[in-house]
């Protein structure tokens, strides 16, 4: 259970501790956030509201432990953070009990996050140790007018101290994406947990702290982010900021100073569906892809762009498998479950009623109770509805008839966001020539968006992001080149 066991440590009271220094702690002041749980819309954990202050000594600590990490051999950075894997998958269950308390997300999806977690964590300190061990050996003479006389030698350094934010819709797996490259590549680590999905990465961090990482090298404040939102995003003591999340981070990047950014910041997803498709294999990746988590995933299908000659086959058979959705509490298991919060529920009720008054056609009956939403595929949608271009974030998908490939990339390009989208054809030549066309960070052919497995480079564009994850990229991006350059006094050439 949550809190409890080897999680004693990080509860006071009823209050979930924050970490600093190697400790679990409780705020001085003396104040709590309440994190509401989704489907029964009643406080089901509370964490420490932390101050200014302590955010100043977190990043004091972060700074000087960094400097001894840093000099700590690589091989000895990837078993610590083989520990820390082991040992947040053995304890795969209260993470992911509190996983489905705080954001509602089904209990098998919910274990499923933890493991991947792990095995994310595993392979960014396999990765670590290939291409940190390695640098580059550059010679003078291939540039003109130079002689042998100098041999350039370079190498990836440590940025200083990442900060990580995370979302709510993957509270541990986002924040491991964060921490574990940071942390293989030297660098110190804060992490500031979305209050939703708070209490999942305590239990989290926890498992590095048993892993037995050096003092003040990682760190969890947990908070308002109205008292310490800008106050970390902009703290001087900060080398790098990882976000994942909403427009929040389009203010972050703009307040943020001279440093390295990675931001992840959702999507419109667009899956356009030729004539010659196989519509099985599309309704039952609209499905995966639209409604899974209850939509609520950046790279989820947002917008199904069909050609009208295929359109109402399709609708159909996506209709089929939308009735055989389940709905309800997600510790039983059901397809879709409630939205995070009754203000998420609030403007996904806002997009569907501006596309019924602008004539959609529903698929469904809408239905909503509290914060669940039944799972809804509006037919018709046209471009002056605002569901055409907003990101839901919920289990509402529309369908844009269209009568040419170009209408469909238009429609695609056309949006601020440019996060995935996907073309499904059995013609590879047609499919190539569309993902080129597509203005988005990747395009999947024949298959939903998705951001894994959690090696391959994942990236948007426009409003969709700066920079580009995945483990190998995410480490790249905490790191910074150093080249040494030996100078000769006379050329020299090896001569074998
Ligand atoms: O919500 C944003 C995530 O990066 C999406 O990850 O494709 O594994 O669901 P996913």
């Amino acid at each position: 259970m949550a809190g409890t066991g080897i999680f004693t440590d990080i509860l006071d009271g009823d209050v979930y501790k924050y970490y600093s220094d190697g400790e679990w702690k409780t705020s001085s002041s003396g104040k709590s956030v309440a994190i509401i749980n989704p489907a029964t819309r009643k406080t089901q954990y509370k964490v420490q509201a932390c101050t200014q202050e302590e955010v100043n000594k977190v990043m004091e600590m972060a700074k000087s432990a960094q400097k001894s990490w840093a000099k700590t051999p690589l091989w000895k950075r990837a078993e610590l953070l083989h520990k820390a894997a082991a040992i947040l998958k053995d304890n795969k269950a209260p993470i992911a009990e509190s996983l489905v308390k705080e954001i509602a997300k089904p209990a098998k999806d919910s274990v499923t996050e933890v493991v991947r977690s792990g095995d994310l964590i595993s392979y960014c300190a396999e990765e670590g140790v290939r291409i940190l061990g390695e640098g580059k050996f550059l010679l003078s003479d291939s540039f003109p007018g130079n002689e042998r006389t100098k041999y350039c030698l370079t190498s990836k350094i440590p940025l200083g101290v990442v900060l990580a934010i995370p979302p709510f819709n993957y509270p541990v797996n986002l924040a491991v994406s964060k921490i574990a490259p940071a942390l293989i590549a030297g660098n110190s680590l804060v992490l500031k947990p979305p209050t939703q999905g708070a209490v999942s990465c305590l239990h989290m961090v926890h498992c590095f702290h048993l892993a037995g990482f050096p003092k003040g090298l990682i760190s969890c404040i947990t908070g308002k982010g109205s008292e310490i939102g800008d106050f970390l995003t902009m703290h001087p003591a900060v080398n790098c900021i990882s976000f994942t999340g909403g427009d929040t981070g389009i203010s972050i990047s703009k307040k943020a100073g001279m440093i390295p950014l990675q931001m992840e910041l959702g999507g419109k997803d667009a899956c356009i569906v030729l004539e010659d498709a196989d519509l099985d294999l599309v309704a039952s990746n609209i499905i995966k892809g639209g409604f899974s988590y209850s939509g609520q995933r950046c790279t989820a299908v947002k917008v199904v762009l069909v050609m009208e000659s295929v359109a109402n086959e399709l609708v159909e058979k996506v209709k089929a498998k939308v009735a055989k959705l389940t709905v309800g509490p997600p510790e039983e298991n059901c397809d879709i479950t409630a939205v995070v919060s009754e203000s998420s529920a609030n403007f996904i009720e806002g997009l569907v009623m501006d596309a019924k008054d602008k004539g959609a056609t529903f698929c469904q009956e809408y239905k909503r109770q509290g914060n669940l939403i039944w799972p809804l595929l509006l037919d018709n949608v046209k471009p002056d509805m605002r569901i055409a271009w907003e990101e839901p974030f919920g289990p509402v998908l529309p369908v844009l008839r269209i009568n040419s490939v170009e209408e469909g990339i238009n429609h695609c390009n056309a949006s601020n966001f440019g996060l995935q989208g996907c073309v499904f054809t059995k013609d590879i030549n047609k499919a190539m020539l569309i993902s080129d066309a597509m203005e988005t960070g990747t395009v999947q052919i024949n298959s939903a968006p998705a951001r894994g497995p959690d090696h391959f480079p994942f990236q948007g564009l426009k409003d969709s992001g700066i920079g580009s994850q995945g483990v190998t990229n995410s480490i790249s991006l905490m790191t910074k080149v150093k080249t040494t350059v030996i100078n000769l006094p006379t050329p020299s050439y090896s001569m074998g």
